[in-house]
């Protein structure tokens, strides 16, 4: 009989992504996916570490599967991914953790094979992580868990050190796939019927530069443009590398989609600086509209994070108009989480948690109330959707995405089928979604 894998999956689209390289390795090597954890013969999580809140329900996770070792002893148990490259996490394993029986690292998934057959036959724990990214390594199988739509990893690691993120330490220096795998990865997806690309990247507007030969992310999206593929998307682009270029590209090119996610973090231009964001709240500003005005049909949205160490009612002020004027489509809002071995870890931070919890309160109120506005602004709208399915709890009721990247459920009319672009007249207005009727 085959061996069963189960993956679970923590954080952003570039984990999700590396879980479908994960699992195509493993089928390579004779695993077959299993439908439930107690099935499986190998359950690996594959964990972020970008908050502490992520941590602990991943220990949580860990804690929990105790359990299922104890009653099936021959059952691996891996870590891998962001949290596996922090050392102080490596060591809690090691001491607490004995029934974790693998640890490997977001540098070296493609050794899995390897590791898995140690594993088997030292019958003792392995653990083995990377501290340097090495080349990339191009050609892993992949299993992807949807066949209409597919993430496209275009970079891996980040260069910008903002004072209170780990990615940098954990994901390694920035390092562009050539362009060549690129335009065949999509093409190879347009022609096996997938619709639309999610280009990845902790920072795509840095895209390219380690490549030379006049590449930038510009250029890759118009290159990308003159394939077979219905849509594209990208992210995350990072405020201070978004070139006019960029923008042109985007207006010019309806394969783009209308949505440009762009993190501000903060409105104050003091806590900006202290963040190591490199723009300051003018600067933000006057990018938000430079493109509001040139792509009038753009959805923004982006992450803020409320109570950076020295955050101040007044910074926090800046936030909240920041918000008000850009009047974003939608935001991820965070309460800054210290991480170690960060900059911003080792900074004062003397605002009580209640006052943040507040503030984030706040922020989330005035957000909604303006997503919800621009919700109701497309009423009456038609707009084309990439139907993603139908309502786990209402079978008549469809979803898809907008270019906007708005979520719609509405009322089929006819055949319709998962992958379809079709056209919906929308008839009512969420917060967080909008209500439509296809065309038949
Ligand atoms: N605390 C809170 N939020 C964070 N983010 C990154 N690091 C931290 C942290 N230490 C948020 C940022 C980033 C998003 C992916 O996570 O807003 O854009
Ligand atoms: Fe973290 Fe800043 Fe890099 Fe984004 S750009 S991954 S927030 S360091």
């Amino acid at each position: 009989m085959r061996q069963k894998y189960f993956i679970t999956t923590f954080g952003c689209q570039m984990n999700v992504n590396d879980s479908e390289v994960i699992a195509g390795i493993l089928e390579s090597i004779g695993y077959e996916s299993a439908a439930t954890i107690e099935a499986a013969d190998l359950v690996l999580l594959n964990t972020c570490c970008v908050r502490e809140n992520a941590e602990n329900r991943t220990f949580g996770h860990i804690g929990n599967l105790k359990e299922l070792k104890e009653k099936k002893p021959d059952l691996i148990i891996g870590l891998c991914g962001c949290m596996a490259q922090e050392a102080n996490v490596v060591e809690k394993i090691r001491e607490s953790y004995p029934h974790v029986d693998l640890v490997f690292g977001t540098h070296n998934l493609h050794q899995l094979p390897e590791l898995l057959q140690k594993v088997r036959e030292t019958s003792s724990r392995v653990i083995e992580v990377w501290d340097s990214e090495g080349e990339i390594h191009e050609g892993l199988p992949i299993k992807r868990d949807e066949t209409f739509r597919a993430w496209v990893t275009i970079m891996y690691g980040c260069n910008n050190f903002c004072t209170y993120c780990i990615v940098p330490y954990v994901r390694g220096r920035e390092r562009s796939r050539k362009p060549e795998v690129i335009l065949e990865t999509v093409r190879d997806l347009a022609a096996n019927g997938v619709k639309e690309v999610t280009l990845l990247g902790q920072n795509v507007n840095s895209y390219g530069k380690d490549i030379g030969d006049g590449w930038n992310f510009a250029r890759l999206l118009r290159e990308l443009a003159k394939t077979d593929i219905a849509r594209i998307r990208f992210q995350t682009s990072h405020p201070k590398d978004l070139s006019d270029e960029l923008i042109e590209v985007i207006a010019a090119e309806p394969k783009i989609c209308r949505h440009l996610h762009l993190p501000f973090q903060a409105g104050s231009s003091r806590i900006l600086k202290l963040m190591n964001r490199q723009y300051t709240k003018e600067q933000y500003l006057e990018l938000a509209q430079k493109i509001q005005q040139r792509v009038t049909d753009i959805a923004l949205t982006t992450d803020i994070i409320v109570g950076f160490p020295g955050e101040t009612d007044a910074d926090f002020n800046d936030t909240l108009d920041l918000v008000q004027q850009v009047r974003f489509d939608g935001a991820f809002t965070f309460i800054y989480s210290p991480r170690v071995g960060t900059p911003a870890a080792k900074m004062e931070d003397p605002t009580p948690e209640e006052v943040k919890k507040e503030r984030l309160m706040k922020l989330i109120e005035i957000q909604n109330k303006i997503s919800l506005g621009k919700n109701q602004n497309l009423v009456g709208t038609l707009q084309e959707v990439l139907i993603e399915g139908s309502s786990e709890k209402d079978a008549a009721i469809w979803s898809g995405r907008t270019s906007q990247n708005k979520l719609v459920h509405f009322e089929p009319a006819g055949q319709v089928a998962i992958g379809d672009l079709g056209v919906v007249r929308v008839t009512g207005a969420k917060t967080f979604t909008l209500e439509g009727k296809l065309l038949g």
